[in-house]
């Protein structure tokens, strides 16, 4: 069976980004439809750039950029919805816009750290108010222009960083620098180069380090075909792996990134036997290619150290996959997990429990034993997607029964995920929307 899924989270926030803020047309198909994506639109038109609506069926849409200083004052609070990745990068965009705006959340979002962002923007030069807690939303950014240089080293491997000091740096007309522990997603960097905004990076003592020097007055408008998320096809290939589907499964037309794809070198630990087609176009702003897997019998997998970034939001998944294969999983040096839309360690460590496998939990992971036998049970989503989409997979599997509360908080990255799952294994899969 062949399929595609819908388009990348990370892609579609940044082209819409850089879309608002070029001088001329951007041309974006594959956007996703979902709701991340919606709520980082939604926030860019309060801020006055004229985004379409987002089309269901990926086709294109044009968007005329107000460019980089011609973002204005929203009429009111910039509601993010779930979207940490919106959030962080908007509050970048704004730091160097003679804007000031308060974003907010849902409760997910509101729970999340932002002084991550805040401190190197307010090193920048951009000030920012709390209505809340300290380092949580709702915060208000009052932007300034032009911004001061910026060199930061920050103490996480987190592309939403990096790409909220980039933006501020293209918005503010400033230098910005940054050291990251260990290199984390590079879409932003490549997207800059196809703007006309260049980015050097490369290894320093730190760990890796991402310069815009020279940041342009103004960018050209993006034509992009946004590639399919290869976080999204990740819980259809686990699926597949683990005997879902009964056949091979090809998903088609996803991203390759290096820096996203390690999750595909875990499957192979695993004993799974997958198979990479890279695309054509070497040009591209983004590898794109086809990954065809196959039914194994799964073993327990060690994961940590320097890959951890590269599968960062497939971790709740390979935690889901240990408890089906067979021996030890064990997930380490990811205490970022904890700072995601949930509290990632906490949420698959219970719902596992719940459903009789044992797991034990690390301060910066868990280690899963394989249970060796179906799984039943009730589980809930926490309201995370990755979360829902983890226990839809296995609750789809043949031979287990479980029912997952809150599944409908796929829609934030794949919506109509369970009837994908539905169709691609031929059977009903239990979720309750509540
Ligand atoms: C994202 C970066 C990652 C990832 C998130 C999307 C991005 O977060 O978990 O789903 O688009 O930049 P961090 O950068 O905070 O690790």
């Amino acid at each position: 069976m062949r399929i595609t899924v819908p388009g990348d989270k990370s892609l579609t926030q940044r082209a819409l980004i850089l879309s608002a803020l070029a001088d001329g047309e951007s041309r974006l198909s594959g956007l996703l439809y979902g709701g991340d994506a919606e709520s980082t639109a939604g926030a860019l038109r309060a801020l006055g750039a004229r985004i379409p609506a987002i089309p269901a069926d990926g086709s294109e849409i044009r968007i005329h950029g107000v460019g980089l200083r011609g973002l204005s004052k929203p009429g009111d609070v910039l509601d993010l919805g779930n979207s940490g990745t919106g959030t962080r990068l908007l509050m970048g965009v704004l730091a160097g816009s003679h804007v000031t705006a308060t974003l907010d959340g849902d409760r997910s979002l509101r729970s999340r750290p932002m002084a991550r962002v805040t401190k190197p923007l307010a090193a920048m030069g951009a000030r920012f108010e709390h209505g809340g807690e300290v380092d949580r939303l709702p915060i208000t950014v009052h932007g300034r222009h032009p911004l001061e240089p910026v060199d930061w080293p920050s103490p996480v491997a987190s592309a939403q960083v990096k790409s909220s000091i980039l933006l501020a740096g293209l918005t503010g007309g400033a230098f910005a620098m940054i050291t990251e522990p260990r290199r984390s997603r590079d879409h932003t960097e490549r997207l800059f180069q196809s703007v006309g905004a260049a980015v050097v990076c490369h290894e320093s003592e730190g760990g890796w380090r991402v310069e815009l020097r020279d940041p342009p007055a103004r960018i050209d408008p993006l034509d992009f075909a946004v590639p399919g998320d290869v976080s999204s096809a990740a819980f259809l290939l686990a699926f597949a792996a683990l005997g879902g589907v009964g056949d091979e499964l090809t998903i088609e037309d996803v991203g390759l990134n290096p820096t996203r794809t390690a999750f595909i070198e875990v499957l192979r630990r695993m004993g799974a036997a997958v198979e990479v087609v890279m695309g054509s176009s070497p040009a591209a702003a983004e590898p794109v290619g086809a990954v065809t897997i196959r039914p194994s019998t799964l073993r327990g997998v060690t994961v940590g150290g320097e890959e951890v970034p590269r599968l960062i939001d497939e971790l709740p998944l390979i935690a889901a996959m240990g408890a089906c294969a067979d021996g030890t999983t064990r997930i380490t040096g990811a205490e970022e997990l904890r700072a995601k839309e949930s509290d990632r360690i906490v949420a698959m460590v219970a719902n596992l429990r719940a459903l009789g496998v044992e797991v034990e939990e690390l301060p910066d992971g868990m280690v899963v034993e394989g249970a060796g036998r179906p799984l039943e049970g009730t589980a809930r989503s926490w309201d995370d997607h990755r979360i829902a989409m983890s226990l839809l997979v296995l609750g789809a599997l043949p031979g287990n029964r479980i029912d997952v509360s809150g599944s409908e908080a796929s829609r934030v990255s794949f919506p109509g995920f369970r009837e994908q799952l539905q169709r691609i294994s031929g059977r009903h899969v239990r979720g309750r929307e509540t």
